[in-house]
């Protein structure tokens, strides 16, 4: 009854220029470890979930590279999406889509671009939430340990109960400003949400029908795992709303909860969150490849795509400097969460 949803249709963009909309970083190798980020996530969830029930939802874009590099799976386990709308609308698809084969179901979503050091830990944190979201009408996310106030996160705050291995959701802030991610990193009080749900397709299409009652309704009359699905998905995009699954239902719903979880867990989904777990030098600067002359620098993270162009960083700290084929970013460290929009304002001067 246990099925996964691979979530990979984002393009990555504070990842940029390293991760573009061509080639968005969960088809990347970002960590050099000779698999992408999409093909760790596939090995690590398909020692428990068969094949036959590990579903990918993509941008219809990325449906071709997720079949070279995912050839273990059918072609019709992979799902393409007309249009970017954000994780609520990939998630109600695939909860619809996996209830009309097994309406039992349990699904596990996972984000296709995080690194997860302690695999076994994982797996035994995922066995416990599927037996859990079988059991009860739960949504469940796995809670971090967090280690410094970052405003790409949600925030979770949960009632405290001894020797009890998950927990009741009280509050839970999506991407909270940068005040208010100190006061709750420094109440000790809070998990950050690692973007890993498990629940059962009744419990998370209930809480669609309760908390967005109008995409619960657009989704209802399709003819899923027919000829039909994909044409009504294509009339059915265009008016859904862009909205997330942590702001549409997880900020909402009542019956959250959270399984804390040690995993050395990673979301590289910034330079800074990158920078973490890359190797760095007596000066606390990341390389690669290791080939620019440094001076006078420190705490800087340095990417050159290509190898063989001569460079010379002297003076700089805590900087970013990423320098690929067709862009090139300078910008501090602390603004990494900003190079969304400037991505939005490149848009508009090019
Ligand atoms: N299919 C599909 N369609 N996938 C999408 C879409 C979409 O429109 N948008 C994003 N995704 C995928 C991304 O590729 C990624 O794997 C995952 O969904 C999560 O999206 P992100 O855009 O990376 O979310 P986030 O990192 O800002 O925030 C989420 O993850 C954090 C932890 O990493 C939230 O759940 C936060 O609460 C959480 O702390
Ligand atoms: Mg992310």
């Amino acid at each position: 009854n246990n099925y996964c949803v691979i979530m990979a249709g984002g393009v990555g963009s504070r990842f940029w220029p390293m991760s573009t909309q061509k080639f968005p970083k969960q088809f990347q190798d970002i960590l050099g470890t000779g698999r992408t980020m999409i093909q760790q996530t596939y090995d690590r969830i398909s020692q428990i979930v068969p094949k036959e029930n590990i579903y990918v939802i993509t941008n219809k874009e990325y449906v071709s590279l997720t079949e070279q590099q995912l050839p273990e799976l059918k072609p019709q386990n992979i799902v393409g999406e007309p249009m970017m709308k954000n994780t609520a609308a990939c998630n109600i698809y695939m909860a619809k889509k996996i209830a009309a084969e097994n309406p039992d179901a349990n699904m596990i979503v996972l984000p296709a671009d995080h690194l997860i050091l302690k695999e076994t830990a994982f797996l035994q944190k995922v066995e416990l939430a599927f037996n859990l979201a079988s059991k009860n009408d739960y949504l469940i996310t796995l809670g971090i340990t967090p280690t410094r106030p970052d405003t790409g996160y949600g925030y979770i705050q949960f009632i405290d109960k001894k020797n009890a291995d998950h927990f009741k959701v009280k509050t839970f802030t999506e991407k909270p400003i940068l005040e208010i991610a100190k006061s709750f990193l420094e109440s000790g009080d809070f998990l950050w949400n690692a973007g890993i749900f498990i629940w059962n397709v009744k419990s998370i299409l209930a809480a669609f029908d309760a908390h967005l009652e109008e995409m619960s309704q657009q989704f209802v009359s399709c003819e899923y795992n027919t000829e039909d699905e994909v044409r009504c998905i294509e009339m059915i995009y265009p008016k859904v709303t862009k909205i997330s699954i942590d702001n549409g239902i997880l900020e909402k719903a009542k019956n959250v909860y959270v399984i804390p979880a040690d995993l050395g867990w990673s979301d590289l989904g910034s330079w800074t969150s990158v920078y973490e777990n890359y190797d760095k030098d007596e000066n606390e600067n990341t390389m690669h490849p290791k080939h620019v002359l440094l001076y006078n620098a420190k705490g800087n993270i340095v990417q050159f795509k290509n190898k063989n162009k001569a460079a010379v960083i002297d003076g700089l700290q805590n900087y970013i400097v990423v320098d690929t084929d067709k862009a090139l970013l300078i910008c501090p460290r602390e603004n990494d969460q900003l190079i969304k929009d400037y991505i939005q304002d490149l848009k508009n001067v090019r």
